[in-house]
């Protein structure tokens, strides 16, 4: 029996559950009223913990349940409420209209792959791999058992290699495409100029606000005694002060001064950080208008000390100074203790790194944290387009291919980049040096285009 069909049973007797659950909820807040009392009414009536994903935000039940407790419909609405988005983004490789289609109805016989809860159903820790994913590693033999014989570089294969690193994803396939393959089959481990592009916030803010006449920091700096606040040390070196966003652009003005402006007051100006932050583990929390994550809620290796800090805009852009070259890493290892985290500092990346801040090498030729985790990503195109920071450090950390397109191939070569993030030593090294794994897809491919004799016409 399938997973799901065993969650169904479960559900209809959960129903009850759910009404018990509403009743004491209702009940005991009439008496007591307080927020704790219903969050331990909640722990009690949740059947399992929650996945790696979800376990900052598994109290708030009804993002996923809502009130129809017990309807699919209800969970796959939620799940594309969050996660719609993004995997239109990667261009589903499986998008729920491939099942819709009668051609392929018969394939729904072994599992419903319309419905996401098919492969991540929540609450039960047994199941689950990696990703939340609730469907044992050779979950594709249910649909692509003909496989062998349409590609006879596949005969033999096992099941459960499909999806290993570098080979195939169940949703994000852009790296691994066959085309794509072909059309960066030939190229170098290190390409000849290797830099990351490079954000360009400041030309865009200032064509729309219009701020023909800057004021000086000076300038801003002799209004402070107005607002009756101490001038802040680093303010006066701040790209803030260079830009003429002023104290009150922030704190508002005297008789409404903030003393701690939240992310809601950055919004107004860095609206793509707000909303990728708020997506990403570091943001999720206030996403739900709970209290910011701090380390301890997470069981992540996390510096002991760094326990109780909440995870906010100002974390890293500690007031007044916006250094976005001191968040890249060093705001980052100040919490991060993993093995990954340390050996960053011996990478030959980091070396690239220091020499960037030091000025020895130009802008965008080095590799921190950030340039890893926090892309910077294109919006928009042409005259329009802007490039800023991708703020959701999970948009392109799992399956890790994610990080082939946006990150490593601004530099590498695809076949060395695929190679390299197919190592979990290498990858949890830091990728101090070559990979010690080859994945032949780039080979196979090759081998038949040219088979097909298609591969002299285009490339040559
Ligand atoms: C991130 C989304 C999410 C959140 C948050 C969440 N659930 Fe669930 N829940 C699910 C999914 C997915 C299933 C599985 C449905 C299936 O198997 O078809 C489920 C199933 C259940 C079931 C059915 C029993 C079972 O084990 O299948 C109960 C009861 C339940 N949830 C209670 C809760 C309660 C109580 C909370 C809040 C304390 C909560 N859930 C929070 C996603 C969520
Ligand atoms: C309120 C928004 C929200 C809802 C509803 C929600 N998710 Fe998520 N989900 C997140 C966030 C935030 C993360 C963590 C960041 C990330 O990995 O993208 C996440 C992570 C995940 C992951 C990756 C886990 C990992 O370890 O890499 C999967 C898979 C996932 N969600 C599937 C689902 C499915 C299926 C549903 C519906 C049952 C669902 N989500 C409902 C917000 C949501
Ligand atoms: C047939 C099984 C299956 C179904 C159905 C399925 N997934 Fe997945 N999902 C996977 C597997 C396997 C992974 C692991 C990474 C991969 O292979 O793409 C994954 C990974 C993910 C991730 C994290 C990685 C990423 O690429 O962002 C998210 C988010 C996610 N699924 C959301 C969903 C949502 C939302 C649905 C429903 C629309 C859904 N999945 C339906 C199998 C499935
Ligand atoms: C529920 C059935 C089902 C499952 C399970 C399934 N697939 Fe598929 N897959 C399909 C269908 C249908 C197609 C479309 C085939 C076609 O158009 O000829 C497809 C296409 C693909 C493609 C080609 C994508 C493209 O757009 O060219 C790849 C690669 C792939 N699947 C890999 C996988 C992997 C890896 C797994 C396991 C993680 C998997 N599939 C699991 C049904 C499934
Ligand atoms: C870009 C937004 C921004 C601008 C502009 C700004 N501040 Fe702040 N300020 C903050 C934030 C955010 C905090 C809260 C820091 C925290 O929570 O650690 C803060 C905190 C403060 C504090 C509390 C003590 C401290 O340093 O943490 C004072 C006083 C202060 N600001 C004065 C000023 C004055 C005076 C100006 C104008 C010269 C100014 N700020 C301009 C964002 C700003
Ligand atoms: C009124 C508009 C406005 C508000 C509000 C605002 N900023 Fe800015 N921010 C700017 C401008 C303009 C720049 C300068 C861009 C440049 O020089 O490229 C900037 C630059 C930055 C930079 C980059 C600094 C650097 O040296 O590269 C960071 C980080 C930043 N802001 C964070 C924040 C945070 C955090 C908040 C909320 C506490 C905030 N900003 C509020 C307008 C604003
Ligand atoms: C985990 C640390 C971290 C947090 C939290 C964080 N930032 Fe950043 N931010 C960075 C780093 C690192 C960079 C520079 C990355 C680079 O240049 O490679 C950056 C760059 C920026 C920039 C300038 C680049 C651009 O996109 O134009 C702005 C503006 C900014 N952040 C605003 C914010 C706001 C607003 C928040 C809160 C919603 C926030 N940041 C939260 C680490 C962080
Ligand atoms: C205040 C401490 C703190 C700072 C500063 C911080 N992080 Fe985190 N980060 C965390 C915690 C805690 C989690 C895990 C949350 C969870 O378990 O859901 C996390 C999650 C992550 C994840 C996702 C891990 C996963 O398994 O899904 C990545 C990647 C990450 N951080 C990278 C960075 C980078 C890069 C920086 C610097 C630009 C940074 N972090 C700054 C505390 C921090
Ligand atoms: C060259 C790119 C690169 C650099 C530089 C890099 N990382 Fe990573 N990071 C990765 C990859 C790839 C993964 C693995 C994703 C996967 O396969 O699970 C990862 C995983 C992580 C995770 C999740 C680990 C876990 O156990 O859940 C954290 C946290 C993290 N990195 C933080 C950092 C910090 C902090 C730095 C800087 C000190 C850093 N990374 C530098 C590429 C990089
Ligand atoms: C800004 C450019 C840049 C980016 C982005 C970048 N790298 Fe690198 N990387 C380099 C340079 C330059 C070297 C030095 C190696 C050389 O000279 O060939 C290097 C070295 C390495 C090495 C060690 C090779 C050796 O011989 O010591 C590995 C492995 C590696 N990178 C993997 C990655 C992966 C995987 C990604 C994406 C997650 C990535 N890099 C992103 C520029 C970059």
């Amino acid at each position: 029996m399938t997973a799901s069909k065993d969650g169904q049973g479960l559900l209809k007797g959960s129903a009850k559950w759910w009404m018990l659950w509403v009743l004491l909820t209702v009940g005991g807040g009439v008496y007591l009223g307080t927020e704790l009392f219903i969050s331990e009414q909640k722990a009690l009536f949740l059947p399992g913990q929650t996945t790696h994903g979800h376990h900052q935000i598994e109290m708030q039940c009804t993002v996923c349940h809502a009130d129809g407790f017990n309807s699919e419909v209800v969970l796959q609405d939620a799940c594309m409420n969050c996660h719609g988005d993004e995997l239109d983004d990667a261009q589903d490789s499986h998008p729920r209209s491939k099942f819709t289609n009668p051609r392929n109805a018969e394939l729904l016989n072994h599992l419903d792959a319309r419905q996401c809860v098919a492969c991540h159903v929540e609450h039960r820790p047994e199941l689950i791999t990696t990703m939340g994913v609730s469907q044992p590693i050779n979950v594709c033999v249910h649909c692509h058992t003909d496989i062998g014989e349409d590609r006879p570089s596949h005969q033999g294969m096992e099941f459960n290699t499909c999806q290993s690193a570098g080979c195939h994803n169940f949703h994000d396939n852009r790296a691994l495409y066959e085309d794509f393959l072909l059309a960066h089959a030939d190229e170098p481990k290190t390409l000849s100029e290797p830099v990351r592009p490079l954000r360009n916030f400041s030309a865009r803010y200032f064509d729309k606000s219009g701020l023909a006449e800057r004021l000086t920091a000076e300038q801003i700096l002799s209004r402070a005694p107005v607002i009756k606040q101490p001038i802040p040390e680093n303010w006066a070196h701040s790209s803030h002060a260079a830009a003429a966003i002023e104290c009150k652009d922030c704190h508002g003005n005297e008789a409404s001064w903030k003393e701690k402006p939240e992310h809601t007051v950055c919004e107004s100006c860095h609206e793509n950080e707000v909303s990728t932050f708020l997506q990403g583990k570091h943001g999720m929390r206030l996403a739900q208008g709970l209290s910011p994550m701090t380390p301890a809620q997470s069981e992540l290796n996390i510096h002991v000390e760094k326990s109780h800090q909440e995870l906010t805009c100002n974390t890293c852009h500690t007031s007044h100074d916006f250094d976005t070259r001191k968040a890249a890493v060093d705001k980052c290892i100040g919490c991060h203790n993993d093995e990954h985290s340390n050996e960053y500092l011996r990478s030959p990346h980091y070396t690239l790194w220091r020499k960037e801040l030091k000025g020895e090498a130009a802008p965008g030729t080095g590799v921190s944290c950030a340039t890893c985790h926090m892309p910077a990503t294109r919006k928009g195109s042409g005259s329009k387009g802007r490039i800023f920071v991708d703020h959701n450090q999970n948009a392109n950390l799992r399956p890790n291919e994610k990080m082939i397109r946006s990150v490593c191939m601004n530099c590498h070569g695809l076949g060395f980049s695929i190679d390299a993030l197919a190592d979990p030593v290498l990858v949890e090294h830091n990728f101090p040096g070559d990979p010690s794994v080859h994945i032949e897809s780039i080979d196979m491919a090759v081998e038949r285009d040219e088979k097909r004799g298609k591969r002299e016409s285009i490339y040559d």
